[in-house]
This record gives C-alpha cells, structure tokens and sequence, in this order.
C-alpha cells in the first residue's frame, strides 16, 4: 500500500508549466501528479503545491521545493467525504464537520485507517492523518482526475507568505516544480481551519477560513489544542507517534556498530562492525536525500520490527532535505 513509487525525474522541472484550467490542462496535471511529479493547483484557501500523497518520493518532492527544514505532517486532499472515509476512521463529530463544512476550508485530523494509502511521511510518521475536501470545484475535478489523495501544503518556499494566484507560485517556485495550473485567485486567502478529532473533545489546531463561531454551531464549546502534532499527542494517547519515537533507543552519528545494534546508513560509505548489526538498512546508496527523506519513517519502523535494543544512526548530510531528515531523528533520538 504505502510505497516509494516511482523516483520523479526532477531535472525535467527546469521549466515549470503554465497549465490553464481547461479540459487539457487539467488532465495533464492530473497525469503529472500520478506519475510523481510536483504540481501547484488553486484552492478556495491558497495555493496548493500537490504531490500524490501515497508516493513518498513525490512527497519528499515537495519539503524539497519548499526547502522546508522539518517534515511536518501534510494534509491529503480528496475529492468527497467518501474518499476521506477510505483514508480516516470518522467519529461522529468528525462526520458532522464533514457534513456542514465539506467541500471548504476546513481540515480534520483523525486516525489514519488500516486500509489507508496516504504515506507515511506526508503523515510525518504519525497514526492520524489530515483530510480536507477543498470548496473549489477545480480542486476537487482535478482531485477526481487523479484517483488518488493529494498532499498539499501552501505552494510557496518555506517561510515565505502562502500564494493566492499562480504567479506568487511561480515568484517562489519556478524551475522547481512540473507545473502550476492557473484558476485565478483564491478567494479566502487564508489556510484551512485544522480540527483534530480524535476521540475526546475536538480541538481546533490551526484557525482558519472556517470561523470559531462557525465552528461552535455545530460543535458547541472548541477547545483550543497546539498546532504541532508532536506537541497534540497527549490529546489521542496511544494514537500518535509511535514512530516519531521508535521503541528502540537511536543512537545518532554513528561511526561503528555495537553488537546487536541495528543500523540506519545513508551513502556508500560502511562503518566498522557492520556484521556484527542485527540488521542493516542504506536510505540511499547514491546519497540521494530525496530518496532517504523518503525511506526514513518505513526503514525506521523496520529496525525498530527487528527487537535490537539500539538503532545506531550514521552520519547524515545536512544540506537540502538533511536537515529535516536530522531534525526527524534528532526527535527519534530524544523522544522519552
Ligand atoms: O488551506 C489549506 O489547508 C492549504 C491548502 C493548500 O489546502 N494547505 C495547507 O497545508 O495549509 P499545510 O501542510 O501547510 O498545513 C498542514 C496543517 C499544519 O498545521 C499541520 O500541523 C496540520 O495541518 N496537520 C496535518 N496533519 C496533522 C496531524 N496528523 N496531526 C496534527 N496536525 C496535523
Ligand atoms: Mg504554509
């Protein structure tokens, strides 16, 4: 289910395609995205920068385009509250969120389900995931084009403002994306509301296009909760991060292996002591940080399946996705 996909050509972004809404642009937009490649779409909130979110290499496309440093959890984007109910188990407060703001802006998060296809990374390792049926039209056709839940977080470079029209996507991301469909301006302007429900009382995570007061007539009194889902995990225990903490003990820059250590490498390079690991994995052989970023939450989950009381780490580049790759094991290494 959760797969690497195939590896997206990146150099053949060079050139970012203007594509128009119309019939022709949209099926090739859809097409690119269901071959991995990076696409900027509008919704009614802001710009989206999309990638399927069931390849992790197309969504490590995306903290790569955005030179995001940390991997945060993605919302996917479907096309109806049943696609989401394929994707996320629904409590009744989830279902009656879905009812009155469904297709718009507003996101919940609830626990991923079993049959689920969104990857792990886009969850950021996480047992819930984000979903939101957008309330543009264009959005949703293009999401029925695909098949397939989209990641998308706002189509611009990390720490800059999110995008409301296709040039202040092409202003930050042009020559690093497949192509952005042009559907004029977005007309909120503002992201998504985020409402996290999972069991318990609702909290808002994230204020947005969905107002409170909205939000309180149909669910009476909104709890507020942190927008960090590291943070959240105490509001779903025993729901979230199993893997931003793996149960073994991670041991980081690691230069030569214990005895019954299991052990995470990136690159060629094989440190002392490697027969002596119970088990051994490479994020990427060529050095490839794209392709580790995208390996990362499964390979960890692996050698964490192995038993071995330690995972030792080695050395990792911080340069481009490293640093978010970092960031994630740094987590993993101080996590209880
Ligand atoms: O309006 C929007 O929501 C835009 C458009 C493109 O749809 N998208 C967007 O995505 O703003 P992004 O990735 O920038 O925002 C994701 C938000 C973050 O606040 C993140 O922490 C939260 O959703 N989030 C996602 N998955 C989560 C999870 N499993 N638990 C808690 N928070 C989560
Ligand atoms: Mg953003």
């Amino acid at each position: 289910m959760n797969h690497l996909g195939s590896i997206p050509d990146r150099s053949a972004d060079a050139r970012t395609l203007r594509l128009s809404s119309d019939r022709e642009g949209m099926t090739l937009g859809a097409r690119l995205l269901r071959e991995g490649r990076l696409v900027a779409f509008p919704t009614e909130t802001v710009y989206g920068l999309g990638a399927d979110a069931t390849n992790a290499s197309a969504v490590a496309g995306i903290f790569e385009a955005k030179e995001r440093p940390r991997f945060n959890p993605l919302i996917a984007h479907v096309p109806n509250l049943a696609a989401a109910r394929c994707e996320g188990v629904f409590d009744e407060v989830a279902v009656a969120l879905a009812e009155a703001f469904w297709p718009g802006p507003l996101t919940v998060v609830v626990p991923a389900s079993d049959g689920g296809t969104v990857c792990d990374l886009a969850r950021a390792g996480l047992a819930s995931v984000a979903l939101r049926v957008p309330g543009s039209a264009l959005a949703r056709d293009l999401l029925a084009a695909v098949g397939r839940p989209v990641a998308a977080p706002s189509a611009n470079r990390s720490g800059r403002l999110s995008p409301t029209s296709a040039a202040h996507v092409l202003a930050d991301l042009d020559g690093r994306i497949a192509a952005v469909i042009d559907g004029g301006s977005a007309p909120v302007g503002l992201e998504s509301t985020v409402v996290a429900c999972l069991g318990g009382r609702p909290r808002l995570l994230r204020p947005g296009g969905v107002t409170r007061d909205a939000l309180e007539r149909v669910l009476g009194d909104v709890v507020d909760g942190p927008d960090d889902p590291v943070v959240a995990a105490p509001v779903a225990p025993g729901l979230l991060a199993s893997h931003y903490a793996p149960r073994a003990r991670v041991r980081l820059e690691a230069v030569s292996v214990e005895r019954g250590e299991a052990v995470l490498l990136f690159g060629a390079e094989r440190p002392a002591g490697l027969s002596d690991a119970v088990a051994w994995e490479d994020l990427s052989r060529s050095g490839d940080l794209v392709e580790a970023a995208a390996g990362l939450f499964a390979a960890l989950r692996r050698l964490d399946a192995t038993g071995a009381d330690v995972i030792a780490v080695g050395p990792i580049p911080r340069t481009g996705l490293g640093e978010a790759i970092n960031n994630r094991l740094h987590r993993a290494a101080a996590a209880r």
